[in-house]
């Protein structure tokens, strides 16, 4: 036979005092839990070229790139509790390879990229190729795929680094593994990869199972070719101008399953339309100056600043210039969001 409770029967706090020995909480007394509405802890943050470079640099003179194995300078988001990201779900960092210096080989479970931002003439050795890196240039290292990086040419090579980590992390689905080697065997031509395919040319003979881009470096004068071509005819979306996607050739989707990678123009004085989405995303301003308005907040940015877009922000992005086209690289969390269901975008009023 059910018991029914006598209300005041039992004594409120020592009841919910007691609950702790039992490793139980009352869901009822969980503020935060079942938000109206996705509220990132991540700020919308600007990081400055020209003050990071200088520490970048700096950072040469303290430690070699063997022994710092990655000499980086992580990009963290003043909102997330010293967290190393720079949105909830996604790593940024800027890293220094100088002169004859050489980053050992390793690889992880979590899937990098890397935009150049200075120098010409590094490399970046996946999977049995290297990747001459050239200012401008999208390079990926994929999931558990190994990786070294060299200067072999005479100046800094300093590039954008972003990674899934904090998202991996929090799935708790990381691996490293490090080479008793420090640069890998080549197999393949130096970017051979990006010779196999060419836009909508593909090698028949080639098989492929990897759930990422057959294609591990992406050109900028590819890229700023399509930018350029686009530019001229006027077309584009009403958030985000010129806005193109880096694709994996073989399906036409993200080049990574949990990072999708952007290239971007605003023509001169473009004030874009304000909307927000669930995917977060850290962009690399290529070329311009400008300001991104997010979460109510105006990012100014000029070249090779970094910026941080949290999920659910709402944003629009001015040039800030009514003679040159400004050019914006982004990375983001958005294929994960679509894979699952969870990618919600809506259009805003604008905040300024
Ligand atoms: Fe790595
Ligand atoms: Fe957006």
């Amino acid at each position: 036979m059910a018991v029914k409770p006598v209300p005041g029967a039992v004594d409120a706090q020592a009841f919910y005092a007691g609950l702790d020995r039992f490793n139980v909480r009352p869901l009822w007394r969980q503020p935060g839990l079942l938000p109206d509405e996705p509220q990132s802890k991540a700020s919308p943050h600007v990081w400055r070229y020209q003050e990071l470079r200088e520490q970048l640099l700096r950072a040469g003179a303290v430690i070699d790139a063997e022994e710092a194995e990655r000499r980086v300078l992580m990009l963290v988001n003043p909102g997330l509790d010293g967290l190393a990201a720079a949105t909830a779900n996604l790593y940024a960092g800027l890293q220094l390879v100088l002169p004859g210096e050489v980053a050992p080989a390793h690889r992880h479970a979590a899937s990098a990229l890397r935009f150049v931002i200075e120098g010409s003439g590094a490399y970046t050795a996946v999977n049995g190729e290297r990747q001459i890196m050239e200012p401008g240039d999208l390079v990926l290292t994929p999931n558990w795929a190994w990786h070294d990086h060299g200067n072999e040419s005479d100046g800094p090579m300093i590039w954008l680094d972003g990674l899934d980590l904090p998202m991996i992390n929090s799935l708790e689905a990381n691996f490293f593994d490090r080479s008793s080697e420090s640069s890998q065997e080549l197999t393949r031509p130096d970017n051979a990869s990006r010779h196999l395919y060419t836009g909508r040319l593909s090698p028949t003979w080639e098989t492929w199972s990897e759930p990422y881009s057959p294609v591990f470096g992406y050109p900028w004068a590819e890229t700023e070719r399509a930018l350029d071509d686009l530019a001229a005819t006027g077309v584009g979306s009403a958030t985000d101008g010129v806005l193109l996607e880096y694709i994996n050739p073989r399906t036409g989707g993200p080049v990574l399953p949990t990072l999708g990678c952007r290239i971007q123009s605003l023509s001169p004085g473009r004030h874009t339309a304000a909307h927000r989405h669930t995917a977060s995303a850290v962009y690399h301003v290529v070329r311009g100056r400008g300001a991104s308005v997010v979460g109510g907040e105006t990012l100014e940015w000029r070249q090779h600043d970094t910026f941080a877009v949290p999920g659910w922000a709402v944003h629009e992005h001015v040039n800030g210039s009514d003679d040159d086209v400004a050019v914006l690289f982004s990375f983001t969390d958005e294929p994960v969001l679509r894979a699952l269901g969870y990618l919600r975008e809506e259009t805003a009023e604008r905040q300024t």
